[in-house]
């Protein structure tokens, strides 16, 4: 099955706040973990990609006390529930979030020691948005952190993964979820994506839904 693309920006309301009313807890929780096993050490400057409602940046300064986050979306709904999330949390102080939408944000170049991005790279019809941004804001050595999903060789093979994960979620999480199985990357086109940004960074395939690419920009 080729890709096919769902709308880049969850600008939608009712979207947004299906979103962030699932519970990602789990997923999230190990996510932030190893990102902090793999690149915890002298970390300050983070910027997440695309941080949705927020809950990354969130458990990634509640687990770091040393990191600053910069969480970045294109949403307006998303980020007044991060903005939510981040208030309730009292770390105002420590993520900062901004507007803007890849490719061209308005932050500063070099900047940032991890450069995180979940679950964003399958909204964008060209994925060297991406890597031109990872490559003009992470600093030299940066940590780079990508997870996001896999698309399944067909549309039915998409359907029974999101039945099988998540059969009793909203009606509106499970579309999403379907729509965006369909508009991932195969982990093939994520290494011809890198190759072409002369990115050397592996990609790794963790479960039949799940590509993860880490690793470092060089020094
Ligand atoms: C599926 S959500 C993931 C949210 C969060 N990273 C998480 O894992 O919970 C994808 C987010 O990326 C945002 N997004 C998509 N394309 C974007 C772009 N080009 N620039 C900024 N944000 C973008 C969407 O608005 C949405 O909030």
């Amino acid at each position: 099955m080729d890709r096919i693309l769902e709308p880049e920006i969850m600008d939608g309301a009712a979207e947004a706040a299906a979103y962030a009313k699932a519970d990602f807890s789990d997923s999230n929780k190990a996510f932030v973990d190893d990102v902090i096993a793999r690149f915890g050490a002298q970390l300050a400057q983070a910027v997440d990609f695309g941080c949705g409602p927020g809950d990354i940046a969130v458990r990634l300064v509640q687990a770091h006390p040393g990191v600053h986050v910069t969480a970045v979306d294109g949403s307006h709904s998303m980020l007044a529930l991060a903005g939510r999330a981040v208030q309730g949390a009292h770390l105002g102080g420590r993520i900062a979030l901004v507007h803007g939408r890849l490719p061209g944000l308005d932050l500063p170049q070099r900047h940032f020691d991890l450069v995180l991005c979940k679950d964003m790279m399958h909204h964008l019809p060209d994925p060297q948005v991406l890597w031109s941004e990872v490559k003009r804001l992470g600093k030299p050595g940066a940590a780079v952190y990508v997870m996001d999903l896999a698309r399944p060789d067909s549309r039915d093979e998409a359907r029974a993964i999101v039945e099988r994960v998540s059969g009793g979620e909203d009606p509106i999480l499970k579309e999403d979820f379907l729509n965006s199985l369909c508009a991932a990357f195969t982990a093939d086109e994520v290494r011809a994506e890198l190759a072409i940004a002369g990115l050397a960074l592996p990609v790794s395939q963790l479960t039949e839904r799940h590509l993860c690419i880490r690793g470092r920009l060089p020094g």
